[in-house]
């Protein structure tokens, strides 16, 4: 049964209007596993909020909090109101927070038992009778990938006859291959791969979503978009946080599969992929796939890793990696990682990517930075080759959203001198809107049944290989950490890695 979706908000703006509403999903309960995490607080329900502001939820609609933190409905209100606030996109408005928190449940549970899953199938029941959710429950899994496997096994088990079932699986997604493996094989014993959402939040942002529009919805680019054209592609994800807390966590993680094994092949392979024949979930996963397994391997001397040391970010002192709180004063965990990549295939043989992602770094950015060939002749009498920069389309995921065009314009006056001019598309001056979170588009996404911007079995697996042929040779040696300054650019390393091919990082 669909229902109508109210689209005031959207038509307030008047650059917003002529934009398509998509079909209202299906009534539901939402179950999150891990309701007492952080994600939950800041991330999960802050979404939620939002698309409840947007009247996007269906008007039949519950939300079931799980986690073994003994907590009543009330207080887990009061938890989830907090964090609405303090890390909400949107105003606080008491009505549309009122509509939520009358169809919010909390159920205190340990995984492994049985008992605490028909509690929750009594509370889903409740809210069936209550709210007209008919049996539809899309189940959250915010838990570590240790819990997945009994969740998945007492949902599999207790699962409604009467509406459909879903999964959405977070990150980490296994820690290598084999128990990625073993991850999608527990899934796939319970479930339909149809009915698995594994989550990698960069899917949706709206500027990585961006560059498929930009690629596949303009003429221009394609024909210039590969090895004849492209002379390399840059791709940045750093952040001037640290590890905030979660030491446990990153401590076994690293920044290789916390965000290169993840959200940074993700957008490697939106960046490389062939036009999908259409949008559905499978064309444009197919498309990925493929650059994912036509990626080469890197050599050792081809990845570099690092981990910060004390500096100054954003003109505040902060600690060494070793020195935060939980850390192993000796760790060798890094914290940044920078490789050399090739997709081999016919559009992009022997067109380097170069990717880099770290933490404390001088400040947070994620751009897809594709630099062009230089112009082949300066035909001006007072240029030299020397003074004609490359041509750079920056696609800039966060901040300063946007799409930004680099060329050469002659500066005004007498003689021929040139200057790197930027034409920008910037989103706030274009559509004069927020940007919705993630979170808000995965989510719904997935009340829709829409599994286009989830990750796929094939794509985790080819992933995980990549990042275990790393992994095995950082083994054979101990780096000599920490190789970087907090509030810098990374190691020295880093910088090598591009000048021995003639080339540099992008500043900023
Ligand atoms: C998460 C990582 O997946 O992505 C974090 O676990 C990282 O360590 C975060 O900070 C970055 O996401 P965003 O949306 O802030 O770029």
């Amino acid at each position: 049964m669909t229902e109508t979706v109210q689209p005031e908000l959207q038509h307030e703006n008047p650059l917003m209007e002529g934009l398509k509403l998509r079909r209202a999903p299906d009534p539901c309960a939402l179950v999150i596993f891990g309701a007492s995490g952080d994600l939950t607080k800041r991330k999960l329900f802050p979404a939620l909020y939002s698309l409840a502001l947007r009247k996007l939820l269906p008007s039949r609609f519950g939300v079931v909090g799980a986690a073994r933190t003994e907590e009543t409905d009330d207080d887990f209100r009061e938890r989830m109101k907090a964090g609405v606030q303090e890390f909400g996109r949107d105003p606080f408005n008491q009505e549309t927070w009122d509509w939520l928190a009358e169809r919010m449940r909390y159920v205190a549970l340990d995984f492994a038992d049985e008992t605490g899953q028909l509690e929750i199938v009594k509370v889903l029941n409740e809210l069936d009778d209550k709210q007209g959710t008919s049996g539809n429950r899309l189940y959250y899994l915010a838990v570590p990938p240790s819990a997945i496997a009994t969740i998945v096994k007492e949902v599999g088990e207790h699962r409604s006859t009467d509406g459909w079932t879903r999964l959405i699986v977070e990150k980490p997604f296994g820690r290598d291959l084999e128990s990625a493996k073993a991850l999608n094989a527990e899934l796939l014993e319970n479930f339909n791969e149809s009915e698995i959402f594994r989550i990698d939040h960069y899917l949706g942002k709206e500027t990585v979503q961006n560059l498929l529009a930009l690629r596949f919805a303009n003429g221009i680019f394609e024909p210039i978009w590969n090895r004849q054209f492209v002379d390399h592609v840059q791709i940045t994800v750093a952040e001037s946080i640290g590890i905030e807390g979660r030491a446990a966590f990153y401590e076994q993680a690293g920044a290789i599969r916390d965000v290169f094994q993840n959200h940074m092949l993700q957008l490697v392979a939106l960046t490389a992929m062939e036009p999908p024949i259409d949008f559905t979930a499978d064309s444009v996963r197919n498309e990925k796939v493929k650059v994912l397994r036509a990626m080469h391997t890197p050599g050792p001397k081809h990845v570099v890793r690092g981990q910060y040391g004390r500096g100054y970010v954003e003109g505040e002192e902060v600690p060494a990696y070793r020195e935060e709180p939980g850390v192993d004063p000796n760790s060798l965990t890094e914290t940044y990682v920078s490789a050399k990549l090739y997709v081999d295939n016919w559009r992009w043989a022997d067109t380097p990517f170069y990717v880099r992602a770290g933490k404390r770094l001088a400040r947070r950015e994620t751009t897809i930075a594709i630099e062009f060939k230089r112009a082949p002749h300066p035909p001006f009498e007072d240029v030299g080759e020397g003074d004609l920069q490359p041509n750079v389309l920056v696609c800039h995921i966060q901040p300063d959203e946007g799409v930004s065009l680099e060329f050469a314009a002659k500066v005004p006056g007498q003689g021929l001198t040139l200057r790197t001019v930027h034409m920008d598309f910037l989103y706030g001056g274009a559509f004069r809107t927020g940007i919705p979170e993630a979170y808000e588009r995965l989510i719904l996404d997935c009340l829709l049944g829409d599994a286009t911007l989830f990750t796929r079995a094939d794509e985790v697996e080819e992933q995980w290989s990549l990042v275990d042929t790393i992994v095995a040779f950082w083994k054979r040696d101990r780096p000599a950490f920490p190789n970087y300054e907090a509030g810098t650019w990374g190691p020295s390393g880093a910088d090598d890695l591009m000048r021995r091919d003639g080339r540099a990082w992008r500043r900023h």
